[in-house]
């Protein structure tokens, strides 16, 4: 395991390991350097003091008494000196001390203490002596006549005076060390603050970024490098948030663009996942609720997969006109979507086609249907006028017939002309309807009228009634009164044609306050609920093959529907197979 050390404990633990280790180093070399000079000092000083006094001092070492000259210098010496002087002549025998050590005088020293000087050499030495109880420095002169050494002087001087001023001078650097000490701490914690302070505000600014915020920047307040460490993190994130900004603007855009159009988009990966979908294509396909990541390409109600398939196979635009529901037809254009030059998915666009294939549809089936309307009639009128005119028909009775024939079927044509003008006209808003006040009843008498003997002729019974809030009174409507007479005409006209002998028909006129119904309703052969919601539709003919059907084109009901409508009202058509049919419609009634 790594222990997590900070800069700061690792920037001052070394500077207290090194201001300790070169101060102690320091303090130990300087005390010993220092009470080294300090001995070789007193000693070369004690030395040529008493090379000086040896040649003054001699006589008593040859046996003759000190003069008082020579005693004056001896106690000048060991006064100036703060030592004790002793004479010794070659015995070892202290013939003579300073004032200070009299209580030696006449004394033997040692043979070891003397032997050495009396060789002629000068010696030193330092430590314990066993004459005095402190340690001493030692110096020892020979003292020569001639060649022969006759004696010595020896100088001590306490050790004290020197070992004192050696603590005392360590002393100062210990006191001195431990201030140097707590100054460079304090130094080295400033310093270690001023580098880590800005180090944790980057790494703050660092983690911040990697969570996605932006907003903050480092303060910059050295020139070193820390600062421009600090000025480059400040440009990273400056750079980091505007790339990001312009990332998300881009999507923005991308994904208003993609949501504005009318058209469904799908983004599939190689892999054939779905990557991306607009809410169009959610709703053209009716999977609005489901999220992205739950969405598979298998589960589409369309076969895309296989689009896609195509698409990466090929690397090409593929078109596939698809029927995901009934009534429903969507045109997808699968196109590839490549990053540099390779191929890494598709996106499918997708059309909702379906009003303009019903219109394609309406259209060419309205033109064949004109067409074998058309042909009927002409191929009749040129079978009759034939035989008439190569004179194969010579009775008058039959040409008469034949005639005859000709002229409905010519009367037949101008009618279906006529409307299919008529749908033409509504269709195109070109119409014109003059809209008046009239009062419904009297439409309703006048049809009653017009189609009277024709119901009297084939044994139907043909009657009329009115329902209004106030009995008599008027029921006025705005309307076009010839117009909604064509339409009364056209339920009529179908009315007696499907009705049978003693069968009855009813218009009847239901007014309210604010809406007037008015309906033919028959007793005659009814139409088969599945044909119900097709009756109003142009061409339409719910039996064929059926004679009645035969006679008629199929149109007057869609003519009847677009009168109403753009009379502002709606039309309704109810039957029990067997039973009769009820046709009507609905349109307000004009305030009195
Ligand atoms: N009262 C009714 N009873 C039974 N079927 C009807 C009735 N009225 C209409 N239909 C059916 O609806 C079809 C459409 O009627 P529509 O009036 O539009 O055409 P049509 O009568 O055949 O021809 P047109 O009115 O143009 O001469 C008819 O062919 C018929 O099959
Ligand atoms: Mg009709």
């Amino acid at each position: 395991m790594t222990v997590k050390v900070s800069i700061r404990t690792r920037l001052i633990v070394s500077y207290i390991t090194v201001t300790v280790l070169s101060l102690g180093v320091l303090g130990v070399l300087f005390s010993s350097m220092l009470s080294d000079y300090l001995f070789t000092e007193q000693e070369k000083l004690l030395l040529s003091r008493g090379q000086a006094v040896v040649e003054i001092v001699k006589d008593v070492v040859q046996g003759r008494p000190l003069t008082f000259q020579a005693r004056m210098v001896l106690e000048n010496m060991s006064e100036f000196l703060q030592a004790h002087v002793w004479l010794v002549d070659r015995s070892g025998l202290i013939v003579a001390t300073s004032s200070g050590s009299t209580e030696w005088e006449g004394l033997r020293l040692d043979v070891h203490e003397f032997s050495e000087v009396m060789n002629g050499t000068v010696v030193t030495r330092r430590g314990r002596s066993g004459r005095f109880k402190m340690p001493m420095v030692t110096v020892a002169v020979p003292i020569t006549v001639g060649n022969q050494v006759l004696g010595a002087l020896f100088m001590y001087t306490p050790v004290s005076a020197i070992t004192q001023t050696v603590d005392h001078v360590r002393n100062l650097v210990f006191a001195a060390s431990l201030f140097a000490l707590v100054v460079s701490n304090l130094v080295g914690l400033g310093l270690s603050r001023s580098i880590t302070g800005p180090l944790r505000a980057m790494t703050d600014l660092a983690q911040e970024m990697t969570r996605g915020v932006f907003g903050r920047r480092v303060p910059i307040e050295t020139q070193d490098e820390l600062g421009e460490l600090g000025e480059a993190i400040n440009l990273l994130a400056e750079n980091l948030e505007r790339s990001l900004a312009d990332l998300q603007e881009e999507k923005d855009k991308f994904q208003s663009i993609v949501s504005g159009i009318d058209e469904g988009v799908i983004a599939v990966s190689k892999e054939n996942q779905l990557l991306w979908i607009n809410s169009q294509a959610r709703e053209l396909l009716r999977v609005g609720h489901i999220p992205l990541d739950r969405l598979k390409l298998d589960d589409l109600p369309v076969p895309l997969l296989d689009l896609s398939q195509k698409v990466n196979t090929t690397g090409q635009v593929e078109v596939l006109d698809i029927s995901p529901f009934p009534m429903v037809v969507l045109r997808a254009y699968g196109s590839p979507i490549r990053r540099r030059d390779e191929l890494v998915g598709s996106v499918i666009l997708l059309q909702d086609v379906s009003e303009a294939r019903r219109l394609e549809n309406m259209r060419r089936d309205f033109l064949a249907n004109v067409t074998h309307e058309l042909r009927t009639p002409l191929t009749s009128i040129r079978g009759f006028v034939e035989p008439l005119l190569d004179g194969t028909v010579s009775d008058e009775r039959t040409r008469g017939r034949y005639l005859g024939i000709v002229r409905d079927e010519a009367l037949r044509l101008s009618r279906l002309i006529d409307d299919i003008l008529d749908l033409a006209k509504l269709e195109s808003g070109s119409m014109s309807i003059s809209f008046d006040l009239l009062d419904i009843r009297e439409l309703v008498f006048r049809v009653q009228n017009v189609f009277g003997p024709q119901a009297a002729q084939k044994g139907i019974e043909l009657r009329s009634e009115v329902i209004s809030p106030k009995e008599g009174e008027e029921i006025l409507v705005f309307g076009d009164s010839d117009r909604l007479q064509q339409v009364l005409t056209n339920f009529l006209d179908n009315a007696l044609r499907y009705t049978e002998f003693g069968g009855k028909i009813t218009v009847s006129v239901e007014a309210s306050d604010t809406r007037v119904i008015v309906k033919v309703a028959d007793t005659g052969s009814g139409i088969d609920p599945e044909a119900l919601p097709y009756v109003w539709e142009r061409f339409y003919k719910a039996d064929k093959s059926r004679e009645k059907s035969k006679k008629g084109t199929g149109l007057g009901l869609a003519i009847s529907r677009g009168i109403i409508e753009n009379h502002g009202g709606e039309v309704f058509a109810t039957s029990k197979p067997g039973e009769g049919a009820t046709f009507g419609f609905v349109i307000s009634r004009a305030e009195t």
